[in-house]
C-alpha cells in the first residue's frame, strides 16, 4: 500500500539577489534650435548700422570683421585698395576669426558692395569654414548698384551653403530700415526675439 504522505522533494537554497534594479532616466529628445550668427564687413559703417539693427531684432550673435591690415581711412585710397584686392583676388587676414562656426546653422552676411562685388575680406571669411548644410543671408549695403556680382561671388566661395533671399539697402538705409528688415527677417524665417 502506497503511504500518501511519503515522497521525495527536491529543494534548492535560493540565492540572495544582490544586483539591484534601477529605473533608466528617461531621455527627452528636443529639435535643437536654430542658432544664428550675423557676420560683417563695414567700412564707413553703413553695413555695421543695418547689422546693429539686425542684431537688435533677432538676438543673434555678432561678429564684425576686422582686418590684421586695414584698409585706408582715406576715401580715395580704398578705392584704389579694393580694386587692386579685387584684381589680384586677395584674401586680407582677419583679426581673431571665430574658431568654429558649426554651431550655427544660418550666417547673416553683411557687406558693402565695392567694385560691383564683395570687398575681399569677405571671400577670406568664406573660404575658412564649412558651409556645408548651414543657410548663408546677404544684406548689401551700396551707393545704387544693388548686389553687383556679390551673390555669385557668394555661391562660388560657398558652393555647398544654401543661399537665402539677399537685402540690399541703399547706403544706410534711411528711415524704412527696421521695417525693411524685419520683413526680410521673416521671409527667410529667421526668428525675431520672442518668436521661437
Ligand atoms: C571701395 C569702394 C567701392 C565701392 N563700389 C561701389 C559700387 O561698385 N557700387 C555701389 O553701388 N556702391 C559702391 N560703393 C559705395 C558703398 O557700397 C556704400 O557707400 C556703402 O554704403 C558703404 O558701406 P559701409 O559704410 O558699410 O562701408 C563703394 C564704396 C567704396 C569705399
Amino acid at each position: 500500500m502506497k503511504a500518501a504522505n511519503l515522497g521525495i522533494r527536491l529543494v534548492r537554497s535560493a540565492v540572495e539577489i544582490k544586483q539591484t534594479v534601477t529605473a533608466h532616466e528617461s531621455v527627452i529628445v528636443t529639435k535643437p534650435s536654430v542658432k544664428t550668427l550675423i557676420v560683417f564687413f563695414s567700412w564707413s559703417g553703413n553695413t555695421r548700422g543695418i547689422a546693429h539693427e539686425i542684431q537688435k531684432q533677432t538676438g543673434a550673435d555678432l561678429f564684425e570683421i576686422m582686418l590684421v591690415h586695414p584698409y585706408s581711412t582715406s576715401y580715395n585710397t580704398v578705392l584704389m585698395q579694393a580694386q587692386e584686392d579685387q584684381h589680384r583676388q586677395a584674401r586680407p587676414e582677419i583679426q581673431d576669426p571665430p574658431a568654429s562656426i558649426a554651431e550655427y546653422d544660418t550666417i547673416l552676411l553683411g557687406y558693402p558692395n565695392w567694385w560691383a562685388s564683395i570687398p575681399m575680406p569677405i571671400a577670406t571669411f568664406l573660404e575658412s569654414y564649412d558651409f556645408a548644410g548651414k543657410t548663408i543671408v546677404p544684406f548689401c549695403s551700396h551707393g545704387g548698384g544693388r548686389f553687383g556680382q556679390s551673390l555669385t561671388a557668394i555661391a562660388k566661395l560657398a558652393p555647398n551653403a544654401v543661399l537665402g533671399e539677399g537685402l540690399s539697402v541703399h547706403y544706410s538705409g534711411g528711415g524704412t530700415l527696421a521695417e525693411d528688415v524685419s520683413k526680410w527677417l521673416a521671409r527667410n524665417n529667421v526668428n525675431a526675439i520672442g518668436i521661437i
